[in-house]
């Protein structure tokens, strides 16, 4: 299978929105976030979910973010992705800073420039797998990339699924449907918040099977948040946050090794 095509496709942005490449030379991030914070409510009730963050997520990479339960990590995926808007802070997706954008544009961004995984899968349950897996082409008006549909259905197994619909399937396959859809149209980042959370061990190992295989032969970026050791052993580095801060980071990470920062996280 050709490698996702990077940098062809049309931006969201403008060019008073596209920031230059670094001046170190090293590759941009697929997706950055500067000093993002996020305070939910105001005066005595308000609640500071994200307080000055800055992480960025290289491209091709696959990040797990992890953190005790209200640390921030949904509020960092949905402020990453353009699902919500910071209250402070910068937020770049390739060149374009996203928390300058109109609602309008925001919309367009996540339809064309992002894919999505939720645990609860939101499939569509009218429509077969292979209408679900080809609709947001279809809202779009884009051409499906044949060739891509193909592969990313022989991968996932579900070739003799694609005439089904979401309630004729096990949970498993209904996620694996979610990743084909997110994965179809080569999206610059993948955001998958807790995308095992529904799933027996060995369909999770399935799904973060996909996602990994994706980030090695497609070169996908995938951001995921988990509590699941194990499913962030599948990625090539762990972010975690505590009280809407950036508390650590592993590379390489063993499910022990997760399992022990957690613990000192959290004790
Ligand atoms: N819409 C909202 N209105 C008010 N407070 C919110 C809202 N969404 C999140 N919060 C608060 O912001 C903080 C961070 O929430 P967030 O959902 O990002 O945590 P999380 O790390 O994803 O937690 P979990 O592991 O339980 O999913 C929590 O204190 C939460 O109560
Ligand atoms: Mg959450």
């Amino acid at each position: 299978m050709p490698p996702a095509s990077r940098g062809t496709r049309p931006s969201a942005g403008t060019a008073a929105e596209t920031a230059p490449a670094p001046e170190d030379g090293s590759a941009p991030p697929a997706v950055a976030a500067h000093a993002l914070t996020k305070t939910y409510g105001t005066g005595d009730s308000a609640v500071c979910a994200l307080d000055e963050v800055s992480v960025a997520f290289a491209r091709g990479a696959f990040t797990a973010i992890m953190g005790p339960s209200g640390s921030g990590k949904s509020t960092l995926m949905h402020c990453l992705s353009g699902l919500d808007a910071p209250t402070s802070g910068t937020v770049r997706l390739g060149g374009t800073d996203i928390s300058r954008l109109d609602d309008r544009r925001l919309t367009l961004l996540r339809r064309d420039r992002v894919g999505f995984v939720f645990q609860a899968f939101n499939l569509l349950p009218m429509l077969t797998a292979e209408q679900n897996i080809l609709l947001p082409a279809r809202i779009a008006g884009r051409a499906p990339d044949r060739a891509r549909f193909d592969r990313i259905v022989e991968v996932t197994g579900l070739a003799d699924r694609l005439d089904h619909l979401p309630a004729k399937l096990s949970g498993g396959q209904q996620q694996r449907v979610a990743v084909a859809r997110a994965l179809l149209h080569a999206p610059e980042v993948v955001y998958a918040d807790e995308p095992t959370g529904n799933l027996d061990s060995r369909s999770g190992a399935e799904i973060l099977g996909f996602l990994a295989d994706s980030v090695r032969e497609l070169g996908q970026t995938v951001v995921m948040v988990t509590h699941d050791p194990v499913a962030a052993s599948y990625a090539d580095r762990v972010v975690f946050l505590r009280d809407g801060r950036l508390a650590d980071e592993l590379a390489a990470p063993t499910a022990e090794a997760v399992s022990a920062h957690l613990l000192k996280l959290e004790g």
